[in-house]
């Protein structure tokens, strides 16, 4: 039996299919390609497609035996989900919706999906548990948590089981620098600074520094992608088992700030990348930390390249292999 990767062109996406293939599952994958890159596919039965269009994804299902899905395919940036949350509804709940009716039609019965720390918004306390309230401040964080709320009543109706995966902050890339972090528009913090560190950007912007934490900065959670990657494969087994629906944290349960991101790139780098201080922006909480407790004694998850100078060498080393990503956009 295969996996269906939706988004598997994707950042996250393409490192869950490097991660499947070294442990030799029969893999599917789709992507219409929006964001992903062809290049970043390093195996698997490829179709270019969108998830809204019932044709399509019938002829998946007929054509492959897919016994479980991994569901990565959405926009993910919480800036344009700010302008424009019609294009989130449409393609994250949306497109959600059609998988989920074409994974029912097909008697495909397990799903692991692709969430994230936004569901939660302003955290109450941090460390972040999977039972504190979830109150998104943006249209993206709302339209991921929708999405899982959705497979929650597949569940109760049509015995669907799901495994919701909440990241906190993905970072680095796949040993090697065979395969890496390349967003166009990039917004992340951490390509932005080593491509900062290349000399492909002025300066790094830090987006305030008078927030309520030791040095001023925002503080998150980085967690390798690969560990992100393992993640998806435990739940995957999980489900196979017969093993019931459920929500995980995944971080590190370390917080670190803009300015020690900053600092920990000058090191690996060896690289002066200059900062600017700037305006805070809109819809960044201070501090988001994970408790993956609950992903480690439930899934038996235990991330592995946890410092975060591991994490920043190993994107390093994929940006000096590529300084413009995949070339392809
Ligand atoms: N930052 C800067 N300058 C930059 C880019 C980012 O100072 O040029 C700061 C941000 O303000 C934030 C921190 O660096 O404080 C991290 O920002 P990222 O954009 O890298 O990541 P976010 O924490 O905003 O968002 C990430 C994912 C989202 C997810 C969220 C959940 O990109 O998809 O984590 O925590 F929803």
């Amino acid at each position: 039996m295969a996996v269906l990767v939706t988004g598997g062109a994707g950042y996250i996406g393409s490192h869950t299919v490097a991660a499947l293939l070294e442990r030799g599952e029969q893999l599917v994958v789709v992507d219409n390609l929006q964001q992903g890159h062809k290049a970043a596919m390093l195996g698997g039965v490829f179709y270019e497609g969108d998830l809204r269009d019932g044709a399509f994804l019938d002829r998946v299902f007929c054509e492959n035996a897919i016994d479980a899905v991994i569901h990565f395919a959405a926009n993910s940036l919480v800036g344009e989900s700010m302008k424009d949350p019609g294009k989130y509804y449409h393609n994250n709940v949306y497109g959600t919706l059609c998988l989920l009716e074409k994974m029912n039609e097909h008697g495909v019965q397990r799903i692991v999906f692709s969430s994230t720390a936004a569901t939660y918004g302003e955290p109450e306390e941090v460390p972040i548990k999977e039972s504190d309230r979830t109150l998104p401040t943006n249209a993206y964080g709302e339209t991921k948590l929708a999405m899982e709320r959705m497979m929650n009543w597949f569940d109760v109706a049509h015995g669907m089981k799901y495994v919701s995966l909440r990241y906190f902050n993905a970072a680095g890339a796949y040993a090697g620098g065979k395969i890496g972090e390349d967003h166009n528009p990039e917004t992340h913090l951490v390509p932005i600074v080593l491509q900062t560190a290349l000399g492909k950007r002025p300066h790094i912007s830090v987006f305030g520094d008078d927030y309520g934490t030791p040095d001023g900065t925002c503080i998150r959670d980085y967690i390798h992608v690969s560990d992100l990657a393992d993640a998806h494969i435990l739940a995957v087994d999980r489900l196979r088992k017969g093993g019931d629906s459920g929500i995980f944290n995944l971080g590190n349960g370390t917080g670190y700030s803009v300015k020690e991101v900053i600092e920990c790139a000058r090191r690996v780098t060896g690289r002066a990348i200059p900062m600017v201080v700037e305006a805070r922006r809109a819809g960044d909480p201070a501090v988001l930390v994970a408790s993956s407790e609950r992903a480690r004694s439930e899934l038996g998850w235990t991330p592995s390249r946890d410092g975060l100078e591991d994490i920043i060498r190993s994107a390093w080393e994929w940006h000096l292999a590529n300084p413009d990503g995949y070339g392809d956009k």
